[in-house]
């Protein structure tokens, strides 16, 4: 039960590092959350113009995820272990206790725990990410619809527990954006790459 506890607070810790708000801080571009949609994820750091940053950002945050999951899968004997640490990697970019809970949307880290923890579910996920943001040219609706479908996804290419564990990542994607949602009904949302004031 100490491993549990160790490797599902390891994996919230892990996950709470705010990679975008380091990187953009580093590169001394101040706030990222002062920019854009005031996210810290890589879609609002490409609005800063830098999209070595972005890309970086995408990695490392999506690198979490993935992470938390392998070290579970190396450090504890049971098939349960990866997909909690994937979760509270999640859970720690969404809610980081060193920005007062306040964090970032999820996408990369979900993809990331999704390309560890069951590898179709994460090669799928990518792949409809990318081709709504070909077609559609928005971050938030290719999160939407990528991240919206890994229930499904898991549940035709994993386990129902995977499945069941994708429902409230899912949820808690769309939860947090509860805006893009409402600026892409009203027709507002900005392109990707394309800057747009702080809500
Ligand atoms: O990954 C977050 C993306 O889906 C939306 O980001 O900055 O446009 O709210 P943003």
């Amino acid at each position: 039960p100490l491993l549990w506890v160790a490797v599902a607070v390891g994996a919230y810790l892990l996950g709470a590092i705010p990679f975008g708000l380091i990187l953009t801080k580093l590169a001394g571009l101040g706030d990222i959350r002062a920019i854009g949609s005031g996210n810290i994820g890589a879609t609002n750091v490409l609005r800063t113009g830098r999209k070595g940053l972005a890309a970086a950002t995408l990695l490392l945050d999506g690198g979490k995820g993935a992470a938390a999951v392998l070290l579970a899968r190396g450090l504890v004997d049971d098939d349960l272990a990866p997909l909690i640490a994937g979760v509270a990697a999640f859970l720690g970019h969404l809610y980081p206790v060193w920005l007062r809970f306040k964090g970032g949307k999820g996408v990369a880290t979900a993809l990331g725990l999704w390309l560890a923890l069951a590898w179709p579910v994460g090669v799928s996920a990518c792949g409809l990410w990318l081709l709504t943001a070909y077609l559609g040219r928005r971050s938030s609706l290719a999160a939407l619809v990528a991240i919206g479908l890994t229930p499904l996804l898991a549940w035709g290419f994993t386990s129902p527990a995977a499945a069941l564990a994708a429902l409230p990542v899912s949820a808690l994607v769309f939860w947090r954006h509860r805006e893009n949602i409402r600026r892409l009904l009203a027709g507002t949302e900005p392109k990707i790459g394309k800057s747009q004031n702080k809500a």
